[in-house]
């Protein structure tokens, strides 16, 4: 890499962070108290971002674990091992609270194989058809590790590379990280220097947003989400199809034997695909060969921030509501979890006992020049925001 061109790029992500947080581990006390939560939950209830080793990569990395929390209790723990959201505790109707997101303890669970749970999944989030790309003519081969195609961005991407940390602490109405990656011109075959980042944000108002920046320095292709397995019961309680789901799309994109999709955006009225009412997950999944794994087209458009999707878990009356500028939305029900993985807490987690909504571009747009474009430029900030809101009810 030219030298010139490496000094941007850390000034990149240096000016990425300057919207810095004012305390490393603060701990700031809200002075209004929040309803009276029943024994059970006697976790941490105060704004708070803290840090703690989270252990090595084999090859001798430190990896560290941030935790933040707000006054409602909830708490987030993010590592800096691909950027990946560990857990995630949002109280019940009744205030308990329990982690609803599937994952490890352990970072060891994160280094081996699995389903990307809870992580930062980059350059190129979902698939591109025979794991290949053109941009100006040139074609860049990437590596075909699902079946013939892309999945995820290869076999060692943003999900199982360690980020930096940029920022940590207590900011006005939010307990922030902020982590940041450099991935070098040509790292799983894709094009130019790329600084990015993601920050973590929980607010006083119970939401935890995502935003991700990103700079190139050559033209390339991005698309970035959080690959979190959901259960608003409570992780490894049992499968997820007695969740209630609104998804905030009239059409979806049809795909292929190989999830890549045809190009046809087809509407999702009187069939199973169809949640622009709420409906259980449950309901008709059995009508959709292998459960849902498509890419809903949200009815925004994107380009400002919608609500793409609004979930309730009658159990536990958790209710999560999804706003994302981001076009699309793959929504998936689990279906490879098979019981071979072993999880938090010892659950294991078998078919459907968590669903994605990864907010994204569609699967295989660098290949489908009528889907909102994925090209990113030199000279051009690539900035999305995707947020978890959590109520009850
Ligand atoms: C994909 C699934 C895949 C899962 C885990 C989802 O984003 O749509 O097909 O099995 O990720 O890789």
């Amino acid at each position: 890499m030219k030298a010139r061109v490496w000094i941007k790029l850390v000034l990149a992500v240096a000016v990425i962070s300057m919207s810095g947080c004012e305390k490393k581990g603060a701990t700031v006390k809200e002075p209004e108290a929040k309803p009276e939560a029943t024994p059970e939950a006697k976790e941490i209830r105060q704004m708070s971002a803290n840090e703690e080793s989270f252990g090595k990569t084999p090859d001798g990395k430190q990896v560290d674990l941030y935790t933040l929390t707000n006054t409602s209790g909830i708490r987030a723990r993010i590592t800096s091992f691909g950027a990946i959201l560990v857990s995630l505790d949002v109280p019940d109707r009744d205030g308990n609270l329990a982690d609803i997101t599937l994952g490890f303890d352990k970072l060891d669970g994160y280094i081996g194989v699995h389903p990307y749970f809870g992580a930062i999944v980059g350059r190129y989030a979902n698939r591109i058809g025979k794991a290949a790309f053109k941009l100006d003519g040139v074609e860049y081969k990437l590596a075909a590790n699902n079946d013939v195609n892309h999945l995820h961005g290869g076999i060692k991407g943003f999900d199982k590379v360690v980020w930096r940390l940029e920022d940590l602490g207590v900011k006005g109405a939010g307990a922030v990280v902020k982590l940041s990656y450099i991935s070098e011109d040509g790292e799983e075959g894709y094009p130019g220097n790329l600084a990015c980042s993601v920050t973590y944000t929980l607010t006083e108002d119970d939401k935890l947003q995502i935003s991700y920046e990103a700079e190139t320095d050559k033209k390339t292709v991005l698309n970035l989400t959080n690959h979190s397995y959901f259960n608003l019961a409570g992780q490894g309680t049992g499968d997820i199809l007695g969740h209630e789901l609104m998804l905030n799309a009239d059409k979806y994109t049809v795909v292929d034997e190989g999830l890549i999709p045809t190009g046809e955006n087809r509407s999702v009225k009187g069939t199973p695909m169809d949640f622009t009412t709420p409906m259980t997950i449950g309901s008709r999944i059995g009508q959709v060969e292998g459960g849902y794994d498509h890419n809903y087209v949200l009815n925004s458009g994107g380009g400002t921030l919608a609500l793409a999707a609004k979930v309730y878990e009658p159990t536990s009356g958790r209710v999560m509501e999804i706003h994302t500028d981001q076009p699309g939305v793959q929504f998936y029900t689990g279906n490879f979890l098979d019981g071979s993985v072993t999880g938090k807490a010892a659950k294991v987690y078998q078919k459907n006992y968590g669903f994605c909504l990864e907010t994204q571009h569609f699967p295989d747009s660098p290949n489908k020049p009528d889907f909102p474009t994925v090209v990113l430029f030199p000279g051009q900030r690539y900035s999305t925001v995707t947020a978890y809101k959590f109520s009850t009810k």
